[in-house]
């Protein structure tokens, strides 16, 4: 995340995230999975900016496609952490959305979490980040990971969060295709595997290593179920094996792709032979420093 404070006026940015790693370990009896996942944060940024309001708290974004009420990871996690803090003042939130929803990139988690170190910091809180990834984790398993960029191995449900080390840059393109999945029907369809593929080689790869070793260690568990959910996910996962390019895999639980680049140009080119082909939206990114 990163602070820009004005007079009268703070803006966050939000990053999206990539999962170069995501092994479904079991199924709980709360419904969810208990994964362990390699995340890492890029350089595709959502902003929110906070300035004053006598009363309520207000939410207002830029895509048409989402509203400002409480299906908006923002409006509840101003709430949360209002009502945690006991604050009476009023706070205007405006959201300027560019990362992709229903993409599997966290768009809506890093806005969570982006909004509660936002307020944190314009209400003078001092609450840690522990505290306020703890709170994160209430409105989403992603929200965790975003106090911890720019790379963490993420277990339980995701809250439980280890940061790791990016060794060199990676550049690399996403993808977006029109259809979105929900996160709830990819995991519905996922089958936990008797032999689960080990994190601990991506995450040394990542750190010691050069992105055709992270390239050739990526897993997604949820890709199959993607596909089988999502005829356009079905095809980018089919065309992703002749790109041009040093690995790719289904970003979380889609329905965004991710390519690794050998450099900032084979993936700009990269970008312009997808763009033709009008797969979907296609970004050229960097993971963060
Ligand atoms: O926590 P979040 O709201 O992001 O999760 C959305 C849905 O994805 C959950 O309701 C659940 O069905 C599924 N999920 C899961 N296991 C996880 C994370 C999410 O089954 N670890």
């Amino acid at each position: 995340m990163i602070f820009r404070v004005g007079r009268n006026r703070l803006t966050v940015l939000a990053p999206a995230k990539i999962n170069l790693h995501l092994e479904v370990l079991g199924k709980r009896p709360d419904g969810y999975h208990e994964l362990e996942t390699l995340l890492v944060s890029v350089s595709l940024h959502d902003s929110l900016v906070f300035t004053p309001r006598p009363a309520d708290v207000v939410v207002e974004t830029s895509d048409p496609g989402l509203g400002g009420g409480m299906e908006n990871l923002v409006t509840r996690a101003a709430d949360l952490i209002r009502c945690e803090a006991k604050r009476q003042e009023g706070v205007s939130i405006r959201l300027t959305k560019r990362i992709p929803m229903q993409a599997g990139l966290g768009g809506g988690s890093s806005d969570a979490a982006a909004c509660l170190a936002g307020l944190n910091r314009w209400w003078n809180l001092g609450w840690s980040d522990q505290r306020l990834a703890e709170l994160g984790a209430e409105i989403g398993s992603d929200v965790p990971f975003f106090f911890h960029t720019p790379a963490a191995v993420c277990r339980g449900r995701g809250e439980k969060v280890e940061p790791a080390t990016i060794g060199r840059t990676l550049d690399v393109l996403l993808i977006k295709p029109d259809a979105g999945l929900s996160t709830a029907d990819v995991f519905a369809r996922v089958a936990v595997p008797e032999k689960p593929v080990p994190v601990d080689p991506i995450t040394r790869a990542l750190e010691h290593g050069g992105p055709e070793e992270v390239a050739a260690l990526l897993h997604n568990r949820l890709e199959e179920p993607a596909a089988s959910l999502s005829p356009a996910v079905a095809e980018i996962r089919r065309q992703s094996a002749d790109w041009d390019c040093l690995g790719a895999k289904m970003s979380g639980s889609g329905s965004a792709f991710f390519a690794i680049a050998a450099s900032k140009e084979s993936a700009r080119s990269l970008a312009r032979s997808l763009r033709r082909r009008k797969l979907g939206r296609v970004f050229v990114v960097q993971t963060s420093n």
